[in-house]
Order: C-alpha cells, then sequence, then structure tokens
C-alpha cells in the first residue's frame, strides 16, 4: 500500500493519515510534520524552513524531496506508506516518481479530498494540535474533553503559527497554483481517485477505507 493524500490545506488529510496508519500498520509521512519538528528543534533547516511556512508558502522543492528520499528507504516503509502533504510541487512528483522507480516501486493510488472553500477556512481557524503526540483536535468538531489538554496523552495543545486568517488565504492561492495541477498529473498516470471530504471525519474514512480496500 503506497498512497498520496491529496488536497488543500484542512481538507483533513493528516487527520485521514492517522486513520490509515492504526487501520493499515503503515507509516504516515507527513512533510509538514516533518519540518515543524525542525522548526520546533530549531535547527538550520527549521529556522530556514520557518520563513516559509509562517509565510505561507512552500518550503523549497530540493529540501523536502531530501528529506523524503531519506525517509523512504527506512525499513519500516519497505511494506508501503501514507505520504500526507507531499508532493506538493510537479516537481516534487517527478523526483518521486524517480525515487520509487529507482527502488522498484509505484504509487498505487492518490486520494483527492475535496472540500469548500469555507469550511476549510472554518476548519484551520478552529484546530489545535497536541505538542507532545501530534493528535489534532477543532473547537466545534472535535473538541477536547479539557480545554487546552490533549485527550489521548495529556500534553498541551497549542495553535498552529501558520493557522491565522491571513496565512491561510496565502496557502490556498498556493495550493491552486503549485499542488492543484497534480490532478491532471495522477489522473494522466490513471491513479486518481476523488474522496469527498465533507461530512464526519468517520464518514470520510470510511470513502478512504473503501478506496484502500479496493487496490
Ligand atoms: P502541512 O502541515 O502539510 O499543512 P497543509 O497541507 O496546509 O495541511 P493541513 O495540515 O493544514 O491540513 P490537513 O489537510 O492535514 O487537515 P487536518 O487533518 O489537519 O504543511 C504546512 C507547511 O509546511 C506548508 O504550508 C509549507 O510551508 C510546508 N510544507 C509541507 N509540505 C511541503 C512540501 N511537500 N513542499 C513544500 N513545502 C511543504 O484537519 C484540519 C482541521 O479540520 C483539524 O482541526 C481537524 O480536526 C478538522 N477536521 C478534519 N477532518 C474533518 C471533518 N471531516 N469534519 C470536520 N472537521 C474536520
Amino acid at each position: 500500500m503506497r498512497l498520496i493524500l491529496l488536497g488543500p490545506p484542512g481538507a483533513g488529510k493528516g487527520t485521514q493519515a492517522k486513520m490509515l496508519r492504526e487501520k493499515f500498520r503503515k507509516p504516515q509521512i507527513s512533510t509538514g510534520d516533518i519540518l515543524r519538528k525542525s522548526v520546533q528543534e530549531d535547527t538550520a533547516l527549521g529556522r530556514k524552513a520557518k520563513l516559509f511556512m509562517n509565510a505561507g508558502k512552500l518550503v523549497e522543492d530540493d529540501v523536502v524531496v531530501g528529506l523524503i528520499r531519506e525517509r523512504l528507504v527506512k525499513e519500516d516503509c519497505q511494506s508501503g506508506f501514507i505520504l500526507d502533504g507531499f508532493p506538493r510541487t510537479i516537481i516534487q512528483a517527478e523526483k518521486l516518481t524517480e525515487t520509487l522507480k529507482e527502488m522498484n516501486l509505484s504509487i498505487d493510488t492518490v486520494i483527492d479530498f475535496q472540500v469548500d472553500t469555507d469550511e476549510l477556512v472554518n476548519r484551520l481557524t478552529g484546530r489545535s494540535t497536541c505538542s507532545d503526540c501530534g493528535a489534532m483536535f477543532h473547537k466545534i468538531s472535535r473538541p477536547p474533553l479539557k480545554i487546552g489538554i490533549c485527550d489521548g496523552c495529556g500534553g498541551s495543545l497549542y495553535q498552529r503559527d501558520d493557522d491565522k486568517e491571513e496565512t491561510i488565504k496565502k496557502r490556498l492561492e498556493v495550493y491552486q497554483n503549485e499542488t492543484a495541477p497534480l490532478r491532471e498529473f495522477y489522473r494522466k498516470q490513471g491513479n486518481l481517485k476523488t474522496a469527498q471530504g465533507d461530512g464526519t471525519v468517520e464518514e470520510v474514512f470510511a470513502r478512504v477505507r473503501a478506496i484502500v480496500i479496493s487496490i
């Protein structure tokens, strides 16, 4: 099972990727999470990436491609993986195809999440994330039992710096210009599947699961 989850910011890629990881026991690889960890650890990469992320722009292709190449050769990826937030440009997609080809592998399916823009903005402005385990909450659709505390591990919840309304607008614009063309890229390769991303998290997961078990 080698999957790509494609969709605009707030489409639910991270939420669904975590559910797929639990259900199918495959690693979730999120370039956003890897970059945020580098920012938190204040590494040279993190300091550079932060400037792009906080401005709602994409980090340079060669940086994220390098991160993914290092990750895909690890033992836990050999029986499959779930890519969440990568690739995001045609160059990244081409480099991914090349990397997998060197490993005699290819992508099985690309799941493209479709959600209305107003709903995306609602989801992002209401999101909070656990600083310890990365679990996600939403003030309306998935509120934590105790304000500011993760239900799962008790860690503290924070709002992402890029979830401010102005930055969200920029991220959506960047998605349309740089990432949406990937739909056509993968449609031509015959492995694009669309999943409606509206409805509850569980309803969306039922659609995603049906796609995955049909592979
Ligand atoms: P990244 O972390 O990948 O962010 P994103 O793609 O903008 O996506 P999000 O994490 O915001 O949303 P999501 O689709 O995962 O939704 P989620 O499940 O969290 O990237 C951040 C930045 O890093 C980029 O802007 C860029 O700078 C850089 N970067 C990352 N990858 C890169 C790459 N490949 N190349 C270059 N730069 C890169 O859900 C959102 C909220 O909605 C949550 O609160 C959740 O609880 C709620 N929710 C989810 N599903 C539902 C539902 N069905 N109903 C109601 N609420 C829901």
